[in-house]
């Protein structure tokens, strides 16, 4: 079982619509301010959220799981997103989206588990021996290629390392020179280098130099205390599901038909029930040792309605298993039918389900409120508009939705660039909002015209 060099495989998110979210912006005594974190209005359905993530936290939630619903375009991603990162930064968010399970070749509770596992985080805290301390020196030490020719090799490094206690000077293998190049370590960093496996870690930049540059995407760190050669706590997160991919086998046999298809489908691996027993297993013993803590992550289930009567079931049960994350689900939809069976239910959810479920309500915005989100959205792209634009955008956001007009932005200061201006004028919302119809508008006009298309 490998642990140690599990890489995370954290999935590539597309919730660039959602980078003005910082998180809830609540005050200490749990009530949202207006505008704050990046959050417009909403105040229950932001001060519901606040409650979620104290139950979390006091790990009062087990078994229960949280229902986003309202209109679309209503913040129910933006709230979710928001509860994970008030949670802490390194607690994992797994987004879905109900349709997802639907796959001609896995089976539907295997997504399901797949994105579970995702949501699971585990810290393993280990005690190793290290070298620390912030880069004062770093020469690559050249000799001639002992294989003969014009080129040299680096034969060791000489590095220097300082603390507040005291300095040292090591020489070290040239293979640590790479992972060094690797990290992009410069003197004046501090970093750590592991004993052991000569692994090389870089934290931050020193303190001292931290009045360089004011706008720098560089996070300082403190000369670290102690001796540069000691025992160090190193602290590592991954997902339960990092953990069984570093260990699943590659598929197939020795054959030729199941080599081609290793070669047609180049890191596809299995990973089994039984796998992930083992894993647990393992898990559950560094637990017991100390060594390592879960950390149940957030599973953002979206489209709830799509998941049918099957998946209903087998979520209702992970959700009362040892270790489950937190379960999110969002849905726009009122009474629909449950898929899978012909029975009509609030949100398509079975009533049991449905029972466990702490509801959380969104509410369309007032216009001022879209204002608002729009402006904030206009300065996170870098955009410039002028006031009458603004007004025009937001009363348009009241009458259609709020995703809308966001989406109308970037089109708006395309037009603008065209005729060589910076700013967004009243007229390039105009022209965009006459080009892309909004879908209201959309649904109107096919069923005012429903002769002319086809059924
Ligand atoms: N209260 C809010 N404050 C700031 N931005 C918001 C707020 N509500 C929604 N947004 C933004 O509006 C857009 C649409 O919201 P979204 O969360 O996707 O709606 P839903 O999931 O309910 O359909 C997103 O870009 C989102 O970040
Ligand atoms: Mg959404």
């Amino acid at each position: 079982m490998k642990i140690e060099e599990v890489k995370s495989s954290c999935k590539t998110q597309r919730i660039s619509a959602h980078t003005h979210i910082k998180g809830l912006g609540l005050n200490d005594s749990g009530y949202a301010i207006q505008f704050a974190a990046g959050l417009v209005g909403q105040d229950s359905a932001r001060e519901a959220a606040g409650l979620v993530v104290d139950l979390v936290k006091s790990k009062k939630m087990a078994g229960r799981a949280v229902l986003m619903a309202g209109p679309p375009g209503t913040g129910k991603t933006a709230i979710a997103l928001a509860i994970a990162q008030e949670l802490g930064n390194k607690v994992p968010f797994c987004p879905m989206v109900g349709s997802e399970v639907y796959s001609t070749e896995i089976k539907k509770t295997e997504v399901l588990m797949e994105n579970f596992r995702r949501a699971i985080g585990l810290r393993i805290k280990e005690t190793k021996e290290v070298y620390e301390g912030e880069v004062t020196e770093l020469t690559p030490v050249e000799t001639e290629n002992p294989m003969g020719g014009y080129g040299k090799t680096v034969s060791q490094v000489i590095i220097g390392l300082k603390t507040a206690k005291g300095t040292k000077q090591l020489k070290l293998d040239p293979s640590i020179y790479q992972s060094l190049q690797k990290e992009k370590v410069e003197t004046g960093d501090v970093i750590y280098i592991e004993a052991n496996s000569g692994a090389v870690k870089r934290q931050g930049r020193s303190d001292n130099y931290a009045t360089e540059f004011d706008l720098e995407a560089e996070e300082y760190v403190p000369l670290p205390k102690g001796e540069v050669h000691k025992k160090k706590e190193v602290v590592q997160d991954v997902t339960l599901h990092d953990l069984d991919v570093a260990n699943a086998k590659p598929q197939g046999g020795q054959d030729i038909m199941s080599m081609m298809g290793q070669l047609m489908k180049p890191k596809k691996t299995e990973i089994t029930d039984k796998l992930r027993k083992e894993v647990n297993k393992i898990v559950n013993q560094y637990i017991d040792q100390g060594i390592a803590e879960l950390v149940p992550g957030v599973l953002f289930i979206d489209e709830v309605h799509m998941l049918d009567i099957e998946t209903f079931t087998y979520l209702h049960r992970s959700l009362e298993s040892a270790i489950a994350p937190i379960v999110i689900f969002a849905t726009n939809r009122g009474q629909c039918t449950i898929r899978g069976t012909d029975v009509i239910a609030p949100h398509g959810i079975p009533l049991d389900l449905l029972d466990r479920l702490l509801i959380i309500r969104t509410l369309p915005y007032s216009t001022s409120e879209i204002e608002q989100i729009v402006k904030l959205r206009t300065v996170t792209e870098g955009l410039q508009i002028e006031d009458d634009a603004l007004t025009y955008l937001s009363e348009l956001g009241t009458r259609t939705t709020l995703r809308y007009v966001i989406q109308l932005l970037t089109p708006a200061s395309l037009s603008a660039k065209i005729d060589g201006r910076t700013a967004i004028k009243k007229e390039d919302v105009e022209e965009i909002a006459s080009l892309f119809i909004d879908a209201k508008s959309s649904a109107k006009i096919l069923t005012q015209n429903k002769d002319k298309f086809m059924m």
